[in-house]
């Protein structure tokens, strides 16, 4: 016999749709336009699962699943919520819906779930899930993050970050975290893992950045002795050695288009094989990932997969770059001091006032990272006892550098090393007045260009030669001569 389904929905057309969908996959279908006649159609007649729209014009969503609930608990519902309305999703959940769905509605995903609540035995149904560890704590109460080394900050966009962790963290959405490099895009998925029921288990960390087509899915996946030469034994991928867990793809705009597709089925399907390998194996999996460009923005040009894209995009946080939360500049150079004095057992407590004065003026195109490592670098350079110095302070903070100093610059909210790169400062020719001027400003156009494409490799000086086709070791020197001149 056919599984009934009743859909409850106040867009006529997303009824019919949807109805003439599942009717073609074998469901038996029924659906009404308000609450009050979806519960008074599923008291009349029994129905396998229910698909529900949580804004009715009539009647608040919550109280049509509380009414529905009510009459058989182990009803197995799906909500349609709005797009990434995270707090009623959670909510949903909390009311006793196996799973929420946002519009627009991709078939194939009701189906996906609908399957999954039809294999559910009845029982289970009533009961909270364990894959849906959404506790009244974790919705409520501000976990808290319990890592020595992370600090949280004070300013609004700080405070806006957390609640978002916070809230998220309870569920098990894929979340796509975009930031600026050394913004803290890791750091806060593991924190996200922490703060969740998943927090016992592994939290496994991928870097697509440097992956090859070939090693792909290997790493992802595993691979069985002899798939491919070099391939000398069994090995286990990242997906399976984070079950249970939480899987963190970082620069997952980097995954080539084959993987992609892979990655999309395993993820429908939580199944998987090992390359080269015949058996099925099951996981359970969180999955955030991270990104310094738009995914909305590379699937539209080509580069990634719609698809994959909205599952990822259950839920997204833009972490800010360290410039435009200039107000918990204090706390964290207070916060790496304090790691930093104890990482090397020096006793240096205090900056120089203008020392802050070049925290708070400066770009940090490394963000958090960048600030971690120069106050590191300022505490070995100064001497037990005594107080930060500007002197301590790298050359591309100290040396007022004319790129990054000035205030145009400094407006700008967004900066990309693109744009430093574009925006080295005109010279005029009246500028040029002596042959000493014109070699400053030929230092300086040197100066610049090779900050540039520094920041753009985030420091590193190995990366910067190559591309500015230097050897390393003239570009050391030409650091240090700008430094001493
Ligand atoms: N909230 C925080 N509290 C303390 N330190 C932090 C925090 N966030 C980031 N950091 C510091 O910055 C470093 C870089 O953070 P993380 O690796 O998470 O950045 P990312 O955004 O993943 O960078 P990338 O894009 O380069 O991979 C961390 O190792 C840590 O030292
Ligand atoms: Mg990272």
């Amino acid at each position: 016999m056919n599984k009934s389904i009743l859909i409850i929905d106040d867009d006529i057309d997303l009824c019919t749709l949807l109805g003439r969908y599942l009717s073609r996959k074998g469901f038996d279908t029924e659906a009404t336009h308000t609450g009050a006649k979806g519960i008074a159609k599923f008291n009349e007649k029994k129905f396998d699962a229910v698909i529900c729209d949580y804004r009715l014009g009539d009647m608040d969503g919550k109280d049509v699943i509380a009414a529905i609930r009510k009459q058989n608990p182990n009803v197995g519902l799906l909500v349609i919520t709005g797009y990434s309305d995270i707090k009623t999703a959670v909510e949903v959940i909390k009311l006793g819906a196996f799973d929420y769905i946002t519009k627009p509605l991709i078939p194939d995903e009701v189906l996906n779930i609908l399957h999954k609540i039809l294999q559910t035995p009845p029982e289970e149904l009533g009961q909270e899930r364990k894959t849906r560890p959404v506790s009244e704590a974790g919705v409520t109460a501000r976990g808290k993050i319990n890592n020595p080394d992370f600090y949280e900050g004070k300013s609004p966009a700080a405070k806006a970050l957390y609640d978002q962790v916070n809230i998220v963290a309870a569920t098990n959405y894929s979340i796509i975290l975009y930031g600026e490099s050394g913004s803290g895009k890791e750091v806060i998925a593991r924190s996200i893992h922490q703060l969740s029921a998943r927090k016992d288990k592994p939290f496994v960390a991928m870097d697509c950045g440097t992956l090859s087509k070939e090693l792909a899915g290997s790493e992802l996946f595993g691979h069985v002795k002899g798939a491919f030469t070099g391939a000398l034994q069994d090995k286990e991928g990242h997906f399976e050695l984070a079950d249970g867990g939480t899987l963190f793809l970082d620069e997952v705009g980097n995954l080539g288009v084959e993987i992609q597709a892979t990655l999309l089925r395993v993820i429908q399907e939580r199944k998987f094989k090992r390359v080269g390998g015949n058996k099925e194996k099951e996981v359970d999996v969180r999955i955030i990932v991270a990104s310094n460009e738009n995914l909305r923005d590379a699937y539209r040009k080509g580069k990634f997969r719609e698809d994959l894209y909205h599952r990822f995009n259950e839920f997204s946080i833009n972490l800010p770059p360290l410039r435009s939360r200039r107000e918990d500049i204090p706390a964290f150079a207070e916060f790496f001091l304090e790691k930093a004095t104890t990482e090397l057992g020096k006793k240096v407590t205090e900056y120089e006032d203008d020392v802050m004065e070049a925290f708070l003026s400066y770009e940090w195109p490394g963000n958090l990272r960048e600030f971690r490592n120069v106050i590191r670098r300022a505490v070995l350079l100064t001497e037990p006892g005594k107080k930060i110095s500007i002197s301590s302070l790298p050359w591309e903070i100290n040396n007022k550098n004319p790129l990054t100093t000035r205030e145009e610059d400094r407006s700008g909210t967004e900066f990309t090393p693109a744009a430093a790169i574009t925006a080295s400062p005109e010279l005029k020719e009246g500028d040029l007045k002596s042959k000493n001027q014109l070699k400053d400003a030929a230092g300086r156009a040197e100066f610049e260009t090779i900050m540039s494409v520094l920041k753009m490799v985030n420091f590193n000086k190995k990366k910067a030669a190559e591309l500015l086709k230097i050897d390393r070791k003239t570009l050391y020197n030409k650091i240090k001569n700008y430094q001493s001149s």
